[in-house]
């Protein structure tokens, strides 16, 4: 992993930015400070991952549940009701694929694949179909075809090399059907913040914190998106932490490498919404060329 370039100005968005969201969810701002404090002197340390716990538990326990944000999968509705095999990549448990095998009855396979064991959770029977593959894209089930919808969600930034990133989306490309779609969910930022958001449900970015954002310098905004990341993902202690974050442009740039053309993207930028843990996102919708 690469030293964080831990500055003065990283800490401080990192304590705005929990303390405006836990003061908007009415949890009490010092259990942001306490929170942030911690991880800045502890990050990625299993030692401190107890305390962590009890902070976010106790934020829970005072939040008002004031999210105000649609949920963003029902940007995609309109896709969803012409998808008939959907594929999630790094599924984690499985909920994406539960929901839209009870929401879509057009949908009539769904596939998984992720490095961990099967979730427990029970998926749509005869429909659902779950791959474990391992880290490097080296076992990946050659029998799919014809998909549709592929999701990869948070999770390129954990593969452990790009060459494995690429062997994964040559897999997407060769299984995806002719007009089908790619929507990328990526921690990361552009060289500008381009303000005209136009996503299809509302999104409450916060102007303020993401012009702070966009004046740290490069290796600042790596480190604020990583010790970011590993606040939302501590309890998933399945999960590596290789730390391939890239900007946007670099992930535009390996997916037209396999034969991808972006299609059009969303920069959410830091948002102020009332939860206790969110990412600095930008999804991207690919096709083939
Ligand atoms: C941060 S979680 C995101 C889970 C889910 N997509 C979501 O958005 O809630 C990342 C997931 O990617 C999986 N993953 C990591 N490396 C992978 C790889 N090389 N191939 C497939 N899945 C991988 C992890 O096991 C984990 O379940």
């Amino acid at each position: 992993m690469s030293r964080l370039d831990k500055t003065r100005h990283v800490y401080e968005l990192l304590l705005e930015f929990y303390s405006r969201n836990f003061l908007y969810a009415g949890v009490n701002e010092e259990l942001a400070y306490n929170l942030i404090n911690l991880v800045w002197e502890h990050t990625f340390e299993a030692d401190s991952v107890q305390t962590i716990k009890k902070i976010f538990k106790e934020a829970k326990k005072q939040c008002k549940n004031k999210v105000v944000e649609e949920d963003f999968l029902n940007a995609f509705h309109q896709n969803f009701l012409k998808v008939e095999r959907f594929l999630d990549v790094g599924a984690n448990r499985l909920d994406l694929l539960k929901t839209l095998g009870e929401n879509y009855e057009n949908i009539e396979n769904l596939y998984a694949i992720d490095t961990k064991e099967k979730s427990e959770i029970t998926l749509p029977n005869n429909k659902s179909f779950y791959f474990k593959v391992d880290n490097y894209s080296q076992n990946l089930p050659e029998e799919l075809s014809n998909i549709d919808f592929i999701n990869i969600q948070f999770v390129l930034h954990h593969f452990p090399d790009d060459s494995s990133i690429i062997r994964l989306l040559n897999w997407c490309y060769r299984i995806l059907e002719k007009d089908g779609i790619v929507v990328l969910w990526e921690e990361s930022f552009e060289k500008k913040w381009n303000k005209n958001l136009n996503f299809p449900v509302k999104v409450f970015t916060d102007e303020n914190l993401t012009e702070k954002f966009y004046r740290l310098n490069t290796s600042e905004k790596f480190a604020f998106i990583q010790i970011n990341d590993w606040l939302i993902n501590f309890s998933n202690s399945h999960l590596q932490w290789t730390s391939n974050y890239k900007m946007w442009y670099d992930w535009v740039k390996i997916f037209a490498s396999v034969g991808f053309q972006l299609e059009d993207y969303w920069n959410l930028g830091l948002r102020v919404n009332g939860k206790l843990k969110q990412g600095v996102h930008i999804i991207g919708m690919f096709k083939k060329k």
